[in-house]
């Protein structure tokens, strides 16, 4: 495996989020997200661990650009913290914020490495959640746009490569179904929430703000800053547990209450018709106008692929819904005749399946018309691997990267419009409910120093990109 395979212009870089690796989090005029109010309450994270420093990023951004540059990355994917730049969401503008990200931006550009912008990675600033309840007010459609406006207007002359967000299901599934996910709403959460409604309020109105943000920069900005834009998605791929019908049917349920949920809007204009079926009136509606401002609201879609499961039809289906997973994922299987379906790595939702990769991403080809994709994100956390010099010996992880590549490689070849690759990510890190305790990186992070050691899967990274890239 090589980069000269890949297509001219192919970029390989990694990615990670604000408020995983920033810190600075109380700190230089940065408003509290919800994230920041939901960790700080005691047994919510592993080990109660915090964001405030995490790897500190926010000062050690040379250095960490620096190991990117040396392992051979083309680009790094980042996201903004909105309440850094705006600390009360909307109003009044942190300067000291602005500035971080000038400097990084400055730096990346410096030194070879192209930014690829994400807008919102779950961290919400806390006041509009306080205000009206974030995303389940229609209010935060306004309010997003001009928050990704201002993005636009400040880092767009330098910034080419646009996200409105990340993993909009997640943050629906987490954040308003189950309630692992700040702000931490469910049917049965202390926080309060509606589990049969509010994931499907929460992702209708992430998807107006999405549309929103596009119309403004294809309005206002692309004509002269010339970028892309689009959104970014995660997608487990669900194999049938049989050939059967009724599996075959469970598991493309699975797709459209996964990924279909937002890519038949930005295809077609409408939710998939199996959502329509089952959720009816509990689903929110598109006007005509809506529906319009939605249908091709991307330059380029961000696929974030990790891991499968099977789909096994549950049969007699005539459970009440009392929630959104009730509504589709009864079925979730992990093994086919006693054979799982791959290794477990340590996070409990994550299997190792590499041919997973070729099928989620032909499928994308497939069924919405070869949109131009970016794999956003895949990694893995290895079990063990909590020392030092166990740590930095990440065998399965090297293993894990080179079979879901050439798998991806595999899904290019076979016509798949792919043309980037991010692993998550360089480096271990602040890994929502699971504090520290799950190290993605590709770079040990000693928590207790931030000293960063690259791992042997850093240097396989590096070997596989030290061949010219192709122009
Ligand atoms: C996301 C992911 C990341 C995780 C990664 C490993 O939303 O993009 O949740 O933030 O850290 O997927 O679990």
């Amino acid at each position: 495996l090589s980069r000269q395979g890949f297509p001219a212009g192919f970029v390989f870089g990694t990615a990670a989020s604000a408020y995983q690796v920033e810190g600075m989090a109380r700190l230089g005029g940065r408003g509290p997200s919800i994230w920041d109010a939901f960790a700080a309450i005691p047994g919510t994270i592993a080990g109660n661990g915090t964001a405030d420093v995490t790897v500190d990023e926010y000062h050690r951004y040379k250095e960490d650009v620096g190991i990117m540059k040396d392992m051979g990355f083309d680009a790094y994917r980042f996201s903004i913290s909105w309440s850094r730049i705006f600390p009360d969401g909307t109003g009044k503008v942190n300067q000291e914020g602005v500035d971080y990200y000038n400097r990084l931006i400055d730096y990346m550009l410096q030194q070879g490495i192209t930014p690829y912008v994400n807008l919102y990675h779950y961290d919400l600033p806390l006041a509009l959640h306080q205000q009206y309840l974030g995303w389940l007010s229609p209010k935060i459609v306004g309010a997003f746009a001009d928050y990704a406006e201002f993005c636009f207007k400040v880092f767009g002359d330098r910034v080419k490569n646009w996200f409105t967000f990340n993993e909009p299901r997640v943050i629906a599934a987490l954040g308003y179904d189950n309630g692992l996910h700040a702000p931490g709403r469910c049917s049965k959460c202390p926080a309060g929430g509606d589990s049969r409604t509010e994931p499907y309020i929460v992702t209708h109105n992430i998807i107006l703000s999405h549309s929103a943000a596009v119309q403004r920069y294809r309005e206002k900005y692309q004509p002269h800053q010339k970028g892309r834009i689009g959104i970014l998605l995660d997608f487990v791929w669900y194999e049938p547990h049989s050939n059967s019908n009724a599996d075959q049917g469970a598991a493309q349920r699975a797709r459209d209450f996964h990924i279909g949920w937002f890519l038949d809007p930005i295809t077609n204009g409408r939710y998939p018709s199996s959502m329509l079926k089952i959720v009816g009136n509990r689903l929110p509606g598109f006007s005509t106008n809506e529906s319009r401002m939605v249908k091709g609201s991307i330059d380029y879609v961000g696929i974030n692929q990790y891991t499968s499961y099977y789909m096994k039809d549950p049969g007699a289906w005539n459970l009440t819904p009392v929630s959104y997973q009730d509504d589709w994922h009864v079925g979730f299987v992990y093994e086919r005749n006693g054979v799982p379906i791959g290794p477990r790595a340590n996070s409990d939702w994550l299997y190792i399946v590499p041919w997973g990769m070729n099928k989620a991403v032909t499928y994308v080809k497939e069924r919405y018309g070869n949109p131009t994709m970016i794999l956003s994100e895949n990694g893995m956390d290895q079990p063990g691997n909590v020392s030092i010099a166990d740590g930095v010996h990440d065998t399965i992880r090297i293993r894990y990267y080179r079979d879901y590549i050439t798998e991806l490689k595999k899904a290019i070849d076979n016509g798949a419009r792919v043309v980037g690759y991010f692993a998550w990510s360089l480096l271990d890190n602040f890994e929502w409910r699971l504090g520290y305790t799950a190290r993605f990186g590709i770079a040990y992070v000693d928590f207790n120093t931030l000293k960063r050691y690259p791992k042997d899967s850093a240097l396989w990274f590096k070997n596989m990109l030290s061949e010219k890239k192709r122009s």
